[in-house]
């Protein structure tokens, strides 16, 4: 991978990985669409057959097979949330973008989405302590940081693609 996003549900990881991807030429992978492969079924149907236990051991694996992969990967937004994730992130040397918006704009986004467990079994203040909870860890493997509240994609992906540049200066 060239870079890794990562930031909370509804931060934009998927927006911005895919517009990253397609100017640097590169292929997009998004985890939550490679676990949804992997298992067959969609990721809420993950949780309420299986388990969120069983979701992120899926998510591990899958994690750790995309690293290797080229282009920019969008995890999902409890991914760097587990020891192991961090840790394998953290070793792979790859620049890791945390996006980051303010509560309210991400409950805003994510309200109401059936497509995303957590959003259907949280009420607003659950989701906010989660993201609140997550955040040390989101900063603990980030290289960078962008708060993303009133940008655009293409303001957030030209100041990746200048961070991204000087690391190869
Ligand atoms: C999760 C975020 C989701 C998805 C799953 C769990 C989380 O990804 O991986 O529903 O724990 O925050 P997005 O951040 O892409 O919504």
């Amino acid at each position: 991978m060239k870079a890794i996003l990562i930031g909370f549900m509804g931060s934009g990881k998927t927006t911005i990985g895919k517009l990253l991807a397609e100017k640097l030429n590169l292929p997009h992978v998004d985890l939550d669409d490679q676990i949804t492969a992997a298992a067959g079924i969609a990721i809420t149907d993950i949780f309420s057959q299986h388990g969120e236990n069983y979701f992120r051991q899926l998510e591990h694996e899958v994690l750790l097979n995309a690293i290797s992969q080229e282009g920019i990967l969008s995890t999902g937004g409890g991914t760097p949330t587990q020891s192991e994730n961090l840790t394998a992130l953290k070793k792979a040397e790859i620049p890791v973008i945390l996006l980051e918006a303010a509560a309210d704009t991400i409950l805003e986004r994510v309200s109401g989405d059936i497509e995303r467990p957590l959003v259907n079994s949280l009420d607003r203040d659950g989701l906010t302590s989660l993201k609140e909870k997550r955040q040390p860890k989101y900063q603990a493997c980030a290289d960078l940081t962008i708060k993303t509240d009133g940008s655009s994609p293409e303001k957030i992906v030209t100041q990746i693609l200048n961070y991204l540049n000087r690391q190869t200066d």
